[in-house]
């Protein structure tokens, strides 16, 4: 990337950029600067390698320098503007590591009377309670945030290249403005460092009276270890961020406060009820940096582009699950066509061959079923494994509750956190035997209730298609009738194939009836694509001026068709082409070209009928003009991941005003989209969510932990790619 880098002061911070650097091969030489007093630091790096060369005159130090790093104390940055202005090169970029981020923009102010444009701040949220170059660390920065803080006016090329240089040494790089930094870095590290600093200078004094540090454990040790740090170093970056600072120490005695009247007035209840958010909020923290047990997949998505051409996206989900599941449950040989093979419906069809049923294929989406009636299934000899799958999980616990056998269904870690009472309770109260976790999750034990299973008349809490076909199926082995009534319109996909299987189902207006009486007799099966894949294509077609997209064959089911009709309320330009009905799903070819987009209040009883596409409708409002307001969403909370959450979370560090609220969100759309790196908390739709942002990005995005895109849409990178946007899979 460069041929002479300058680090400026080769401390824990600047020997560490240098190590890495080198290992990456970032630059032919790098170089150190230091003053007279720093001498021995800088012999004892380049002894070491850290640096080729150094200087005590930072004339020659920059010389021919294409990339400086200022990698001083903050206090000291002003001083070393001033001794680098006569030597200030257009064609060098700039770049400094200061902790606190307005205090750096300000003293450039001063010494150069307006900030540069070649000088990118940044800032590593990396160290160590140790200092000097003997501390650094190759890897310090692998896998750390790091935040750039560029002004309206920073050369692009110089951001970008600032950015890129961070990512390749292993940073995770976010974009904001410096004053949201400070905020943020007041709260996170400056306090915690005044908190452990007071603490320790509350208790020395003590100990010097009664020796009670004897008798400190590790609840001490692991609470002050920041009091260990550079007390020049702690004074100069809180007087740097003050004005941030002083704020959260008023609100932090507030806290304390009120611990104290809880105590005082026996407020137990209320004093748990802190305690308990305090440790699961501090779960969320931790849970950021869990390593993914499987191989970790990247995306790397470079700004810009538009999607241009044809495609047919793979089979929908939500029926590839179901022929699985009825044409295992029918009489007679079903074949399937455009089946999903992507591991959430191929965990669906592995459990149904663990129950005995024969199935050839899958061969170009191609199944062969031969189904094995109502009353065929066998055992399975283990747990039934169920991957991320949680529709596989909440329909075969109502198939599996009225089966003369035993069964134990278990997922992976996010399908084990999601909510399984929705679907055990009314299950219970149809006689079945489930047994979760405390929590109300799986693994689920099913004690096999066959012949016992009793109708229900049930209404749904919730507007739930999971929830209501696992009542049917339950009912299918019910005695009397099962109904379900939902207080929404949900996918009708299961009693569409019911009905296609020839097995009676009624409805009437929201209420849905089955009934023990019938038998399933194989039928056929055209999946049409998913409309939840097809998507973000009808999205980052929308959203990347110059685009002009047909997506073929694309189901369009009236529960299903939420995205098309929201994306046309904030302006879209969809056309539903050549109308047919294929197997008893309405389908159609739809024409998406580039429109510009403005804000919406998205309708609330949309929302079920959208519901697996609000991460990239979220992306959609980043870049509409004006504010997108979402609300009665709650359940996007309990999918794949926290996706109101996470969806905030990963705009807001592309720099997009995007406020997550209990049931929804709010975005302030039409500003820029940066880059950064954000990660999919292993939620297939959230990686590719945020991959389509690239189209209308001004930087790259990373996207991490994107291996469970092959959950729905493993064809997904190759397929964008072909399509018109830059994207790089790379695996960890
Ligand atoms: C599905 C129903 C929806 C949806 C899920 C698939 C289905 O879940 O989010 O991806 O196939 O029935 P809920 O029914 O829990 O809303």
């Amino acid at each position: 990337m460069f041929n002479r880098l300058c680090i400026i002061g080769v401390g824990l911070i600047g020997g560490s950029i240098a190590k890495s650097a080198r290992l990456q091969c970032l630059s032919k030489q790098i170089v150190g600067y230091g003053r007279a007093q720093d001498l021995k630091n800088l012999e004892t790096a380049k002894q070491l390698g850290v640096i080729d060369d150094f200087y005590l005159d930072i004339a020659d130090a920059v010389q021919d320098a294409d990339c400086i790093v200022i990698a001083t104390p903050v206090a000291s940055i002003e001083a070393l503007f001033t001794l680098l202005k006569p030597h200030w090169s257009e064609q060098a970029i700039y770049t400094d590591v200061g902790s606190t981020k307005g205090n750096v923009i300000a003293a450039a102010e001063r010494v150069f009377g307006a900030v540069p444009d070649n000088l990118v701040p940044a800032h590593p949220i990396a160290g160590a309670e140790k200092s000097g170059v003997e501390a650094s660390l190759e890897n310090l920065f692998l896998h750390k945030r790091l935040i750039i803080t560029p002004l309206s006016f920073t050369r692009p090329d110089a951001l970008r290249k600032i950015q890129m240089f961070w990512e390749r040494l292993g940073a995770l790089v976010s974009v904001m403005d410096a004053k949201r930094h400070d905020s943020i870095l007041a709260a996170t590290s400056h306090l915690p460092h005044i908190l452990a600093f007071a603490l320790v200078d509350m208790l020395g004094h003590k100990d010097e009276q009664s020796e009670i540090f004897k008798y400190a454990a590790g609840g001490f040790r692991d609470f002050t270890r920041i009091a260990s740090s550079d007390p020049t170093m702690w004074q100069d970056i809180c007087a740097a961020n003050k004005n941030e600072i002083i704020p959260l120490i008023e609100q932090l005695k507030g806290e304390l406060d009120k611990i104290q009247h809880l105590l005082a007035s026996d407020d137990y209840q209320q004093l748990f009820s802190t305690f308990a958010y305090a440790n699961t909020a501090r779960q969320r923290f931790l849970n950021q940096f869990e390593v993914p047990m499987s191989k970790s997949i990247t995306f790397q998505v470079q700004p810009g582009g538009k999607l241009q051409g044809e495609a047919r996206v793979p089979g929908d989900k939500s029926m590839s699950h179901r022929s699985i599941m009825l044409g295992s449950l029918a009489e007679g040989v079903t074949h399937v066509k455009g089946f999903l093979e992507a591991e959430d419906a191929l965990a669906t069809l592995q459990a149904f061959r663990d129950m005995g049923v024969k199935i050839e294929g899958p061969v170009n989406g191609e199944l062969t079923i031969y189904g094995v009636g109502k009353h065929g299934l066998k055992a399975p000899e283990n747990d039934l494994y169920l991957g991320n799958s949680g529709t596989s999980m909440r329909l075969l616990s109502g198939l599996l509750a009225g089966q003369p056998f035993n069964s134990v269904l278990t997922g992976d870690k996010s399908l084990s956190g999601r909510p399984m009472k929705r679907v055990t309770e009314p299950l219970a109260m149809m006689g079945a035997e489930i047994k979760t976790t405390e929590k109300g999750t799986a693994p689920l034990h099913i004690t096999g209730k066959a012949g016992q299973l009793k109708g229900i008349d049930y209404t749904m809490p919730m507007a739930s298609a999971q929830v209501k076909s696992c009542l049917l199926l339950a009912g299918m082995y019910a005695q009397g009738e099962t109904s379900v009534t939902e207080p929404a319109p949900t996918r009708d996909h299961t009693e569409r194939m019911l009905s296609g299987f020839s097995y009676p189902v009624k409805q009437q207006g929201s209420k849905v009836t089955i009934t023990s009486e019938g038998k399933l007799t194989a039928a056929d099966i055209d999946v049409p694509s998913d409309i939840s894949s097809a998507a973000f294509f009808l999205v980052g077609a929308s959203i990347a001026p110059g685009s002009d997209l047909l997506l073929k064959h694309v189901g369009i089911n009236p529960t299903r068709t939420g995205v098309i009709s929201i994306l046309r309320l904030m302006g879209a330009s969809i056309e539903v082409l050549n109308e047919r009905v294929v197997g008893g799903e309405p389908v159609a070819d739809l024409h998406v070209v580039y429109s510009p987009l403005k804000g919406i209040d998205i309708p609330e009883e949309l929302v079920p009928l959208a519901i697996d596409e609000f991460p990239v409708l979220f992306v959609a409002a980043a870049c509409a003009e004006g504010q997108t307001r979402l609300s009665g969403a709650e359940e996007l909370r309990v999918k794949e991941s926290d996706r109101i959450q996470v969806m905030a979370d990963g705009l807001q560090i592309l720099g997009v005003d995007a406020q997550a609220t209990a049931d929804g969100m709010i975005i302030q759309g039409g500003g820029v989209i940066g880059g950064g790196t954000v990660t999919s908390h292993g939620d297939h739709r959230i990686a590719m969510s945020f991959s389509i942002a690239g189209l209308r990005a001004n930087a790259p995005i990373t996207v991490l932990d994107c291996a469970n895109v092959n959950t729905s849409f493993p064809e997904f990178k190759d397929l964008v790619k072909s399509l018109g946007l830059d994207l790089v899979c790379g695996e960890d």
